[in-house]
């Protein structure tokens, strides 16, 4: 019951992004992606580690053309990849590694599905910096930083560098018998937010899925809990890159598909349930994430905007929850043209050979077929989606 209740809810949100409409007020009841609790308690670790120039200039560039303030920053794109006009953007949230191999390299790894190069979290790190960095550069700098703050936040997540051949641990069916009752879910989603969810629930008072303040001061009691567990060493320790680098990337993929070998793929068959041995020996594991992301985020934003920045401070005492920040539906950009009618195939603009209608929007509707993927029927799109692409 559960679980089809969760399949109504996915279904409605793919219906949603068809249409366009109604997308943040169902985002609210559907979690996805080191989810937006992961993401939100991320930024609420990271923001008292940032300098007050840093801090600063982050405000002032959400000032300027976005009504959130920090809180927010980290789950932008959660929001955001799902829209139309960023539907190109979802590769930019993960890397495939090669299957069983445990490790990570970039010019290997970081390409997209046919082969484009930096296509993946890392690439999208470098190509953001190098936007934040670059004075000339025209793209949006208030997007620059969010897309970095999110995707710094994504790469911790060991299954975001996880085998290509079971899509990062989406492919492999898992029962979770905690507070899921049994419900069918992926490894994938064990780690990007059923064991967030679950921590919630046990630890944190968290008893029903709703979406409204309650939930953010639950985010903000648990922020505070693992928070307080940061030392000044961590700090030390996970701040720097190698050679005074801005940003490092591909240590961070690393460590990710290693966590991802010992921890995440270790002693787990498709169709088993997990249980406590499971989840108590991981959530350490997600903990340590969490941290390291925020460390890394506010050391990068540190060193971005800083130029005072020497190296990392020590953590300020733990006071009040980091965090009251609801997450505010933003104005979302308007679309150009009006939401696709999925019954009506759209005009044909690419000049060059003619495409099958509906390859054609299947292309333009990538995050559609994304939803089928979630909801386990992309079998027969595949192909065809895959075909869009190519035509
Ligand atoms: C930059 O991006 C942000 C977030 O999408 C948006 O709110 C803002 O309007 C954009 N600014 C410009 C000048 O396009
Ligand atoms: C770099 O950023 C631009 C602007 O958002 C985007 O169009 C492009 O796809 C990005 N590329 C990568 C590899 O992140
Ligand atoms: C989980 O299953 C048990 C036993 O079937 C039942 O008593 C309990 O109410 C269920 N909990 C939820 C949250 O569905
Ligand atoms: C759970 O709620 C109770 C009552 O509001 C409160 O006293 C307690 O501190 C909460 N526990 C946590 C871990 O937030
Ligand atoms: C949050 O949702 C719960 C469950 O629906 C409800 O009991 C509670 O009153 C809500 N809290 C607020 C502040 O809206
Ligand atoms: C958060 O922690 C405070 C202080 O312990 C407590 O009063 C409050 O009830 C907690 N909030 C939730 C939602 O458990
Ligand atoms: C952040 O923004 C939210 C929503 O606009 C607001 O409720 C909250 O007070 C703000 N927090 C800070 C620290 O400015």
């Amino acid at each position: 019951m559960a679980a089809a209740a969760a399949g109504c809810y996915v279904m409605f949100r793919c219906a949603a992004l068809i249409y366009g409409v109604l997308f943040l007020t169902i985002s609210a009841t559907f979690a996805s992606a080191w989810n937006y609790d992961g993401h939100a308690i991320i930024c609420n670790l990271a923001r008292p580690l940032l300098t007050a120039t840093a801090a600063a200039k982050v405000d002032s560039l959400l000032n300027s053309q976005f009504p959130h303030n920090f809180s927010t920053v980290c789950t932008w794109g959660e929001e955001f990849q799902f829209l139309p006009q960023y539907s190109w953007s979802p590769p930019l949230h993960y890397i495939n590694t090669p299957d069983k191999a445990c490790s990570y390299d970039y010019t290997r790894d970081c390409v997209g599905m046919f082969g484009q190069p930096n296509m993946c979290a890392s690439g999208a790190i470098k190509n953001y910096t190098q936007q934040l960095t670059t004075p000339a550069d025209t793209h949006n700098k208030t997007e620059a930083m969010l897309f970095l703050a999110n995707i710094l936040g994504d790469i911790h997540q060991p299954l975001r560098a996880g085998f290509v051949g079971d899509e990062g641990g989406d492919t492999i069916r898992v029962y979770w018998l905690n507070t899921m009752n049994g419900s069918s879910t992926s490894l994938f989603e064990v780690w990007d937010s059923v064991m967030i969810h679950e921590t919630e629930e046990r630890k944190f008072n968290k008893s029903t899925p709703t979406f409204n303040e309650t939930l953010v001061d639950i985010l903000g009691n648990m922020s505070l809990a693992i928070y307080s567990t940061l030392s000044t060493a961590d700090v030390a320790a996970w701040s720097p890159c190698p050679g005074g680098a801005i940003i490092c990337p591909d240590q961070y993929a690393t460590e990710s598909v290693e966590l991802a070998c010992k921890w995440a793929y270790a002693d787990v068959t498709p169709s088993q349930i997990l249980l406590d041995d499971y989840y108590l020996s991981r959530l350490p594991i997600v903990e340590l994430r969490l941290k390291q992301a925020a460390v890394r985020i506010a050391a990068t934003f540190n060193r971005l905007f800083d130029p005072n920045y020497v190296g990392a401070p020590a953590p300020p005492a733990p006071t009040a929850p980091p965090v009251a920040a609801p997450p505010v539906a933003p104005v979302p950009p308007v679309p150009v043209s009006p939401p696709a009618d999925p019954t009506v195939p759209p005009a044909q603009p690419v000049p060059g050979p003619p495409m099958v209608p509906l390859f054609s929007w299947l292309r333009r509707n990538t995050p559609v077929y994304f939803c089928f993927k979630r909801l386990g029927l992309d079998g027969g799109l595949r192909g065809l989606f895959l075909l869009s692409l190519l035509t």
